[in-house]
């Protein structure tokens, strides 16, 4: 189409490469152009991972956390993967297997190159994991010749992370090899104050007094139940990823489990189903407790709380089973792997982790560990990790690109996601209005059939923030103005509950 003004003069020019002149039409006399603003959301079948409901957060979007993420954290944390591998290949002593980590040090090298340079998306090298197909699948139908800085946030990061797996999953020797290991141990063992402060509460079986009344003793659990969902929601606050650089001074009070500092923190839940949450839970003793299923984040600290909470589901009656899912392979930094879970159970029942500790101490910790171990023995604690929740879609699409899963999950009485990860992927990463209701933002999680009731404990560590009520966009806007580091101080926190859909998922050819 021929360019246009709408100053009143025609203009004709001729490009110095010799092109046809440029005509300019006149159209002083027709309407301004409106500002018009796109319908959002979507419609559901114009979704895609490219296209979220709400505009997507890209990395090139400057002065945003995702540029900040792309730009400079991921590449320092890449930078200390590289250095926790070298200090690895410097203790190795068999050819064959310092020969191999070599290999797979350059393939973090040419990740870095590729991370910084800004490169093109490239597929996944099958490396026999079961996940090899879900990544290439989505690559080709929507990133092809997509880069990491103008693909959605989500999936840049999400698959920045795959590549370092792969790093290691094509050699030969160094397959499993956890680049952030050594970091999720020592945050535990730095965590001393807060861990000692549960273990001595909970390592005798809780009992409530036998002398108060049906009605005092309900109300006595709810209390507790409240105060543990508020253990389990901060214990989120300590991801890896973010506290690279603090002291132990600054983790203790973040970590902060004292009874004052809860109820202060109360006020910083934003979008707060605790209650409802609870109303929902108390149910599920009448049928003789239910199965309530966690979405692990991260491991440490918050694997711990995860537990403790866990721990009072079980002896409460509320649940009778819990199943825990984790990831397969290390992920964002601080997610719990199978070696992870392992890890915590047994260095609390054998290991010495915490040489300043009272005898007290220790073996409160040791006999929390062995009752916990028991439950996993007994089938009460089931960990499993299926291989969806280390890939690149959203939970938008688990119903379709995990049927299987879908289905297990609609079997459960309720599924906690913890963390901001899930919570990004539960509300498809976008920029929805923070007024937006969370079962509206997670889409078919909340209106597929068979939806699973799902609550989400989060601290908000990035941008979407949802579930805030009515009044949640001036409460956003406000926050905004006052504290413009809010979205991923930690600082404040979400409980939302989405109350599911009974029926049979529909079954996918
Ligand atoms: O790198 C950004 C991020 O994905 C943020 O969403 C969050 O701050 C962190 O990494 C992971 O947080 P969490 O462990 O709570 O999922
Ligand atoms: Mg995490």
């Amino acid at each position: 189409m021929a360019p246009v003004s709408t100053n009143g003069n025609e203009q004709s020019t001729a490009s110095s490469t010799g092109a046809p002149p440029r005509v300019t039409l006149h159209l002083g006399h027709l309407p301004s152009k409106k500002d018009i603003k796109a319908p959002w959301p979507r419609t559901p079948t114009r979704v895609d991972p490219n296209n979220p409901p709400w505009p997507a957060y890209r990395g090139y979007h400057e002065y945003s956390f995702a540029h900040a993420t792309m730009q400079s954290r991921l590449p320092t944390i890449l930078g200390k993967a590289i250095e926790d591998a070298t200090r690895t290949l410097n203790g190795q002593s068999l050819e064959e297997r310092v020969v191999d980590l070599v290999q797979c040090i350059d393939r973090m090298g040419d990740l870095m190159i590729d991370l910084s340079g800004n490169a093109k998306l490239r597929p996944i090298i099958d490396d026999d994991e079961a996940d090899v197909a879900l990544w290439n699948k989505e690559i080709a139908k929507y990133f092809q010749g997509k880069d990491f800085m103008n693909a959605p946030w989500l999936f840049a990061e999400a698959y920045k992370y795959r590549r370092l797996h792969e790093a290691f999953s094509i050699s030969k020797f160094w397959r499993d090899y956890d680049v952030f290991y050594r970091q999720k141990c020592d945050t535990f063992s730095r965590s001393t104050d807060a861990v000692f402060e549960l273990s001595l509460r909970f390592a005798e079986p809780f009992k409530i007094n036998e002398s108060l009344s049906p009605k005092e003793k309900l109300e006595a659990e709810r209390l507790m139940f409240l105060e543990l969902t508020q253990v389990c929601l901060w214990g989120n606050s300590t991801d890896l990823s973010l506290l690279i650089n603090m002291t132990e001074d600054q983790i203790k009070s973040l970590q902060s489990t004292g009874g004052d500092s809860l109820a202060a923190t109360e006020k910083n839940i934003l979008g707060n189903d605790m209650h409802r949450l609870w109303d929902h839970v108390r149910q599920l003793r009448e049928k003789t407790g239910g199965r309530i299923d966690f979405v692990l984040d991260n491991a440490g600290f918050e694997l711990y709380c995860d537990c403790v909470y866990a721990d009072f589901l079980i002896q409460s009656g509320l649940a009778n089973q819990i199943r825990f899912h984790g990831k397969r392979y290390p992920w964002f930094v601080s997610d719990v792997t199978k070696k992870d879970w392992e890890w915590l159970l047994n260095t609390m029942v054998y290991g010495q982790l915490f040489p300043k500790a009272s005898d007290a101490e220790r073996e409160s910790l040791r006999r929390l560990g062995i009752r916990w171990k028991q439950y996993e023995k007994d089938g009460k604690w089931v960990y499993e990790q299926h291989p969806f929740w280390c890939t690149g879609y959203t939970f938008w699409d688990l119903h379709s690109e995990a049927p299987d899963l879908f289905l297990h999950l609609s079997r459960s009485d309720l599924v906690i996601f913890k963390g901001d990860l899930n919570h990004r992927k539960l509300t498809y990463d976008c920029a929805a209005p923070a007024s937006t209701q969370f079962e509206v933002a997670i889409g078919p999680m909340a209106s597929s059939a068979g939806a699973p009731v799902i609550a989400s404990l989060r601290t908000i560590k990035s941008d979407v923030v949802v579930g805030l009520g009515p009044q949640g966009d001036k409460i956003s806007d406000e926050l905004t103005k006052a504290e413009p580091g809010w979205k991923i101080s930690g600082k404040y926190a979400v409980v939302l509950l989405s109350e599911g859909r009974p029926g049979e998922p529909v079954r996918f050819a």
